[in-house]
């Protein structure tokens, strides 16, 4: 085991974006089935453009984060610890502007909230 934390921090890394893509072969609605792979790739893009993407802020397609919905998909954003579920490809950008801004400047951030809960629905 090789404990990497300093090597990570002094590569740039500041924000971790989780998006389910979980499939499951059963009655119960899944990620994989609400749009993950699209959600996925939206959040990708929106980071490229910003020149954001795997340098400072890493994408991971995860299993289920316990949000799930027919509607659309899981995401959480740490070390913020915001979580979101029904998300919809194209609700990224407005996601993604809203927790790290227009130009992905505000990165690394802690967990106090960035967003006002009633402003999202
Ligand atoms: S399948 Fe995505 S949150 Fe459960």
């Amino acid at each position: 085991m090789n404990h990497r934390t300093t090597d990570v921090r002094e590569q740039g890394f500041s924000d971790h974006v989780l998006v389910c893509t979980n499939a499951r072969d059963s009655e119960y609605a899944c990620c994989a089935d609400a749009g993950g792979q699209a959600v996925l790739a939206r959040v990708k893009d929106w980071l490229r453009e910003r020149d954001v993407f795997w340098s400072q802020v890493r994408v991971a397609e995860t299993s289920c984060l316990g949000l799930c919905s027919a509607e659309g998909t899981a995401v959480t954003i740490h070390p913020r610890s915001h979580w979101y579920s029904d998300v919809r490809p194209e609700e990224v950008p407005d996601l993604l502007r809203r927790e790290f801004g227009s130009e992905a400047t505000r990165l690394g951030v802690g967990p106090e909230p960035a967003i006002e809960p009633s402003s999202m629905n």
